[in-house]
């Protein structure tokens, strides 16, 4: 038998990264999508790992890649979208420009690499869809409202679709991780805002110190260990669809089941100082 195939987005570093090597690990090939192939090198593990250019924000090179990698494995049996970045600062300060460069990525680019993936698992009836959301597509902390948007988007869509594909034996997953350990925070983070933040400063004051006390006390995940959850839930034959990953994810979780989503986004406003 032919080893299986999955092809991931966002490669170039973090979980993308962390993601190819453990499936290439397990003997699987690995289509690494990125956008500056050139600029990564990754082992071969005991499967084949292929890189192939991809910018989720452009749907010509989506379809090439995916075509590409089609005829080089043959197959693709899970897709990872991965790709994304961070908006942080207020709303107001956001430009449309800025708006739409972060939906293009985040939400449209998984559309279009699911949309080009999809006649090929549909034809062969199966196939496993991944999509990495983060907790802010569950629970939205302040000042990423754009970036919450992106990733409620991502989870509405995903859990639609894991309805109108099971009668072709495709399964739609999302992840939805805690603080995990890479570089999100530095180069995968754009702000809305210049300088202080006007009329804001005070709250992105109060929300950075916050987020900056929380990451030198709470546990982040590692990218090796998103990547172990990737293959688990790419290779566990189960129908579940959302996977809340990291400690502090499932006490986020846990915590609004016990009080409530009222109490839990009161309690978020008071935490952040912004009560
Ligand atoms: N780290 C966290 O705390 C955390 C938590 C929850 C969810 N997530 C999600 O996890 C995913 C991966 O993030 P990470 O933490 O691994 O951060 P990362 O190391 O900064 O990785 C982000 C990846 O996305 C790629 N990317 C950005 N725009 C792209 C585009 N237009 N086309 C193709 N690739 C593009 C980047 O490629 P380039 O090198 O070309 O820029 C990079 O490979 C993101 O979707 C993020 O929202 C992260």
């Amino acid at each position: 038998m032919s080893a299986s195939t999955v092809l991931i987005t966002g490669c170039s570093t973090g979980i993308g990264a962390a993601t190819v090597r453990r499936f290439a690990e397990q003997g699987w090939n690995v289509a690494a999508t990125l956008r500056k192939p050139e600029a990564t090198q990754f082992e071969q593990g005991a499967g084949r790992v292929e890189k192939f250019a991809l910018d989720v924000t452009e749907p010509r090179s989506v379809d090439e890649a995916v075509g590409r990698a089609l005829e080089r494995f043959g197959q693709i049996d899970v897709l990872i979208n991965n790709a994304g970045y961070g908006l942080f600062g207020p709303f107001e300060s956001a430009t449309l420009e800025a708006i739409s460069r972060e939906f293009r990525t985040n939400v449209d680019g998984v559309f279009a690499v699911t949309r080009a993936v999809l006649p090929h698992m549909r034809q062969r009836a199966s196939g496993v869809i991944i999509n990495v959301a983060s907790l802010t597509g569950l629970v939205a902390m302040p000042l990423y409202s754009l970036y919450a948007a992106s990733k409620y988007a991502v989870v509405g869509f995903s859990e639609s679709l894991s309805h109108e594909l099971a009668q072709f034996g495709i399964r739609v997953k999302v992840f939805a991780p805690g603080a995990v350990a890479t570089d999100f925070s530095g180069r995968s983070m754009v702000r809305t805002f210049e300088g202080d933040g006007g009329p804001y400063a005070d709250a992105i004051r109060k929300v950075m110190g916050t987020f900056a006390a929380n990451r030198s006390t709470a546990a982040a995940s590692t990218a090796e260990q998103l990547a172990q959850a990737l293959y688990d839930a790419a290779t566990d034959g189960t129908g579940q669809v959302r996977y809340v990953v990291g400690g502090d994810a499932l006490a986020v979780m846990q915590t609004r089941k016990e009080i409530g989503e009222e109490a839990l986004l009161g309690g978020i406003r008071q935490r952040f100082g912004l009560a």
